[in-house]
């Protein structure tokens, strides 16, 4: 098991080291709805995803681990035409809000030249492809490792200091951490939480 995991952790690290120098790295596009000093509210329009489901684990780290490790498969060429994929970011992990056991949904996001068709995984990979029509999200960003013990503090703060702006947020329990850096880099690092707040939102992730 440790090994198992100890492998993950490698792979992380050399899909990081081998895929982000130099190039442009794509990420998803969005519009900026609304700013504050501790949070944002954006709008997200078409964004195209490979998604893992891990069940039965509880721990952020640990799930976004395994679940990259078969999102990494799919996209260095376990998929029906053999593709490799440029490397984009962020990679986010959404902790759901689920009554029956643990479960968190890692993500990657899929590069444009990809999201009308992107080729089918190998099924013992149990990747799903995942298409956001249009979402609202409040984003607070936080430096460092995105951790066990520190992801709960975060969005713990973006709840509080959205709460005035949008109080019915306070209700959503679902959250999505997003890590943009590879794991070599020790400074200088970008993570966000994000609370999908498109229920609470209008049209145009406008207040309501
Ligand atoms: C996969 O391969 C098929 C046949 O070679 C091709 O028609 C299709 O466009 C490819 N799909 C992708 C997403 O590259
Ligand atoms: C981390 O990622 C962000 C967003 O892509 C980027 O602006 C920043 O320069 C990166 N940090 C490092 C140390 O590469």
């Amino acid at each position: 098991m440790n090994g198992k995991i100890l492998m993950n952790f490698a792979l992380t690290i050399c899909f990081f080291c081998c895929c982000s120098s130099g190039r442009v790295i794509e990420s998803p596009h969005y519009n900026v709805i609304h700013v504050e000093a501790e949070f944002e509210i954006r709008q997200y329009k078409q964004v195209s995803w490979i998604s893992a489901l891990v069940q039965g684990t509880a721990s952020f780290e640990k799930s976004t681990q395994q679940g990259f490790h078969r999102l990494y498969q799919y996209i260095h060429g376990a998929n029906i035409n053999s593709s490799h994929f440029l490397i984009t970011s962020p990679v986010t992990t959404t902790i759901m809000a689920s009554t029956h056991g643990p479960e968190r949904l890692v993500r990657y996001y899929l590069p444009s030249m990809y999201t009308e068709n992107p080729p089918l995984p190998n099924s013992e990979l149990n990747v799903q492809f995942e298409k956001w029509r249009s979402n609202c999200l409040a984003v607070r960003r936080f430096s460092g490792f995105a951790k066990d013990d520190n992801i709960n503090k975060e969005v713990e703060a973006l709840k509080s200091s959205l709460n005035k702006y949008l109080p019915k947020s306070s209700a959503i329990s679902e959250y999505t951490v997003a890590q943009y850096n590879s794991s070599r880099h020790l400074s200088g690092r970008l993570n966000e939480v994000w609370l999908d707040v498109s229920a609470v939102t209008s049209e145009g992730c406008q207040r309501r």
